[in-house]
Parts: C-alpha cells; sequence; structure tokens
C-alpha cells in the first residue's frame, strides 16, 4: 500500500509559510506516496487553494455540525474550506485539553460523518512503557476511541509514543513493530479482512535522517510528523524515503 507522509503544524506557522507548501505541492507531483500538511485552522483555505497535489487537513474538529459553542470548529466547516483528513485524539489534545478515548471516538465520529478522513492518534507515555503496559494502552485505546465503522478510506490509525515526541528519541525498531503489529492485529480481528489496508502510521520525532529505517517496518505505512514538517527540505527528505520505500 502507500505510504502516506501527514505533516502536523500544531500551533506554528504563518502564512509567509503557505510558500512552504506551495513548494511541497511543486516536489509532489513526482512523488509516489500521499502527503498531507494540517496547519492551523486559519491558514487551511489558503493551503487548500494553493495545493493540487497534496492533500490539506486539520488538527481537532467539534463534535457537533454547529451550535453554541464558541471558539469551536466542526468537521463539516473544515471540510468546506478545504480540509480533507482530520487529526483526532492526539497526545497534546489528549493532555492539554482533557481528551478522553469518550470524546476522541465521538470526534472520530464526526469525521466520519463530515465525509473526511479520521487520523486517530494512540500511544503510551515513559511510564507506561516502562511499567510494561504499552499494549494494553494501545488495546484500550483503540478499543473505546476507534469508531464502528472504519475503513481504509475513513481511518488512518498513528501510533506516537507520548515519550517520542517532540524529544529527539525514537523507539528501537523492535519497538515499533511490535506496536504496529500489535495494531494491526487488533483492527484485522475488530473490524474483519478490510482492516489490513488500514493505514498505521508512526508519529514521534520522524526525520530525513531516521525516515528511511522507520518505513522498512513492517505494518509502518507513513508517518506523521511534528517538528520536521515545519521546514520544507526536511519534510521533502521524509517524502523522498516514503516515496522510495514502496
Ligand atoms: P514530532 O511530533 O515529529 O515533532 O515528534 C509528532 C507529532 O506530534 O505528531
Amino acid at each position: 500500500m502507500s505510504k502516506l507522509v501527514a505533516g502536523n503544524w500544531k500551533m506554528f506557522g504563518n502564512k509567509a509559510m503557505i510558500a512552504d507548501i506551495k513548494k511541497i505541492d511543486q516536489y509532489c507531483k513526482e512523488k509516489t506516496c500521499e502527503v498531507a500538511i494540517c496547519p492551523p485552522f486559519p491558514l487551511i483555505s489558503a493551503a487548500h487553494e494553493q495545493t493540487k497535489n497534496i492533500k490539506i487537513g486539520a488538527q481537532n474538529c467539534h463534535i457537533n455540525i454547529n451550535g453554541a459553542h464558541t471558539g469551536e470548529v466542526s468537521a463539516e466547516m473544515l471540510i468546506e474550506v478545504g480540509a480533507q483528513l482530520i487529526l483526532v485524539g492526539h497526545s497534546e489534545r489528549r493532555q492539554d485539553n482533557y481528551e478522553t478515548n469518550d470524546i476522541v471516538k465521538l470526534k472520530s465520529e464526526a469525521v466520519h460523518r463530515a465525509g473526511a478522513t479520521a487520523v486517530v492518534c494512540i500511544g503510551e507515555t515513559l511510564e507506561e512503557r516502562t511499567a510494561d503496559k504499552t499494549l494494553s494502552v494501545l488495546q484500550e485505546q483503540m478499543l473505546k476511541s476507534l469508531p464502528k465503522n472504519i475503513t481504509p478510506i475513513n481511518t488512518v490509525v498513528a501510533y506516537e509514543p507520548v515519550w517520542a515526541i517532540g524529544t529527539g528519541l525514537v523507539p528501537e525498531t523492535d519497538q515499533i513493530r511490535s506496536a504496529h503489529a500489535f495494531i494491526r492485529g487488533f483492527l484485522a480481528s475488530t473490524y474483519g479482512a478490510e482492516a489490513h489496508s488500514v493505514k498505521i502510521l508512526y508519529g514521534g520525532s520522524v526525520k530525513g535522517s531516521n525516515a528511511k529505517e522507520i518505513f522498512s517496518i513492517s505494518n509502518v505505512n507513513g508517518a506523521l510528523v511534528g517538528g520536521a514538517s515545519l521546514k520544507s527540505d526536511d519534510f521533502i527528505e521524509i517524502i523522498k524515503a516514503a516515496s522510495n520505500s514502496i
């Protein structure tokens, strides 16, 4: 299956950086993997208008279509301005905004209702890994935060060990392999044969220098990239590695 490289800009970026998105889009004329960038909400529309070869996404949405929810944005609104995929349950939102698995599930359902792809993020903390709880944490997160009818079109799962995000620490190859194999097994036993084609991304300190090795691990179908997605040259290195790994 073709790999997906998705950039998560978090709360970084400004209008001038649409030029970086255009540069990445130009590069992607030639690429053989899928590429997405999730900038902050105010940049989605311009990013969408300036791109042809990559998808634009969002980093969060509300569970409802509309309503008296000051400061919130619905999946439908995001799609209208060009978002095709929406991150849900990123660990920063689970921590900073107290998003539980139940909320993540409702948000995933909202993304499906709107007709976009939900990129559902899961991952253990260092404390949980040290206590040998990684797989049970992943299982609980998948059981509780993935909605019923997931398909390779409407859902991507992103495995992001919390301790690897923004730290420069990357798990051992075997640790990534076993987490991804576990996630694949869970998806296949819960959702059936179609789940073999649901993409599972790895996220956490992915860079041009480690992307090739990460993409060679079985059941790693792409990457969710934070810091290295903010510089077009760095992100293009990762796109190159994904294109070459097919
Ligand atoms: P990072 O972030 O690549 O900067 O570690 C990944 C993420 O938060 O999705």
